[in-house]
């Protein structure tokens, strides 16, 4: 992408990408621990449920309305909404943007644990044993140094081009983290105190599936993990050739982000109950210690429980999460590039490295207020920014573009009755769901 129109070569290359962005750290961190502070088996129901009622089809609104416009999420919203309120439109637009540099700002932390992760696994292979320790052992010190070197590995990538590297690698990649998982489980499950944590990820709790807590954590669960909300689907949806069918697209990128999100459960809350049955303490008061850095002790601790293969593993499994969050940082990363790029005449370099200056400077406020601010962002953008922007997005499609419904008018004009009926739902169902739930927390939440 040395060139911001520049185009996906061909369609599978958009899904490969749109999965890049997708599949990340909040399938394999955010989702299971999420689902171990949400009663496991109920958070699953509802999260699923949330997919395919509402994630699903923000994916969609999100993918078209780039796909159509053809430009910057910025642009692209004030295009869509030219004909009664582009100054709104401009406006979300860059309301997304902020979320993409708040979505920046703590994953770029999390993702430089992953490294460091790694590295001590390196280390401890190489008879370092202080440094693995210190590296296995979080600190701010720690993450005044990985945070940085993580963004800026992401900015040599993202300036370079994405095109050749990083599509290529994760193609090749990814497979490979889900067989590992695989061979994950297969191991955890044969653990004492594993079947435990099974039966509380499998076995839903239907009483608790109507708490409102629940519900709002598992969809902005659902929309962190399908990157919508921010731009980010947004922006490669304009990467692709306009009016391509995408609907059969945005199902596979869905299905293989909830099917990796389920894997990762698999393996992280049965291994959370291992190490408690091994006298690790795990849950004060049915929610796990230390705002979801727990499972970087959880896991090396499983890795290290299979001997000497463990370090091999351990290696594998960060880098590759490495990896993983790499492609979605980028996505997220192109929002604010693509915009200063199209709209400020900036160019791709010199858009990416102050970008990169902007989310250094972020992340370390978080870094240096941790207590206060990392959850807090968290819960900001998941379970309030992106739904409304998503709100945004259905009322968009439904109701502001043409000043009617894009979808059922474009259904009419080609006669496709399932578009229509396509149409219809996101016009109506949607936004009221949408609704239902925001008033539902803030009158009970
Ligand atoms: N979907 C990514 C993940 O699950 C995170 C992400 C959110 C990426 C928003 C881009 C935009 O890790």
């Amino acid at each position: 992408m040395t060139n911001v129109r520049d185009s996906f070569h061909s369609r599978i290359g958009f899904v490969l990408a749109a999965a890049g962005s997708a599949i990340g750290l909040g399938n394999i961190w955010g989702f299971p621990t999420q689902a171990a502070n949400n009663g496991g088996g109920a958070f699953l129901f509802v999260y699923l449920l949330v997919t395919l009622l509402l994630a699903l089809p923000a994916l969609y609104a999100e993918i078209y309305i780039g796909n159509q416009a053809q430009r910057n999420p910025v642009s692209a919203l004030e295009y869509a909404c030219k004909d009664s309120c582009p100054s709104v439109g401009r406006m979300a637009g860059k309301i997304g943007l902020v979320g993409a540099l708040m979505m920046l700002s703590f994953y770029t932390i999390v993702a430089g644990w992953m490294l460091a992760h790694a590295l001590s696994a390196v280390t401890e292979l190489l008879g370092l044993i202080d440094l693995s320790h210190w590296l296995s052992t979080s600190s701010t010190l720690r993450n005044v140094i990985f945070t940085p070197i993580f963004i800026l590995l992401g900015a040599t990538i993202i300036h370079q081009g994405v095109h050749a590297g990083i599509e290529k690698w994760s193609a090749r990649l990814m497979p490979l983290l889900l067989i590992m998982l695989i061979g994950l489980i297969i191991y955890i499950l044969q653990q004492d105190g594993a079947s435990e944590g099974l039966a509380l990820y499998l076995i839903p709790d239907f009483s608790q599936v109507l708490n409102s807590k629940l519900i709002i954590s598992a969809m902005g669960q659902a929309f962190f993990s399908l990157s919508i909300g921010v731009g980010g689907m947004m922006v490669y949806g304009s990467y692709m050739q306009k009016d391509k069918d995408i609907g059969k697209l945005v199902l596979s990128i869905a299905a293989l982000d909830t099917f990796i999100a389920f894997m990762a459960g698999l393996l992280i809350i049965p291994a959370l109950f291992v190490a408690q049955h091994s006298g690790q303490q795990v849950f004060v008061d049915h929610h796990l210690i230390g705002e979801g850095q727990l499972i970087f002790q959880i896991l090396p601790t499983l890795f290290e429980s299979m001997g000497a293969i463990g370090l091999i593993v351990a290696i594998g499994f960060f880098s590759l999460l490495s990896i993983a969050a790499l492609t979605s940082t980028i996505s997220s990363t192109e929002v604010p590039v693509s915009y200063l790029v199209e709209d400020k005449g900036m160019s791709r370099p010199k858009a990416t490295w102050l970008v990169s200056l902007v989310v250094l400077i972020a992340s370390m406020l978080l870094i240096a207020n941790f207590d206060a601010l990392f959850g807090l962002v968290i819960r900001l953008l998941t379970t309030i920014m992106q739904p409304l922007m998503c709100l945004f997005y259905f009322i968009v499609v439904g109701w502001i573009w043409n000043r009617g419904n894009k979808l059922s008018d474009k259904a009419l004009q080609e006669n496709k009755p399932k578009l229509k009926l396509w149409g219809n739902y996101l016009r109506f169902v949607c936004p009221i769901l949408l609704t239902v739930v925001f008033v539902n927390v803030a009158f009970t939440g």
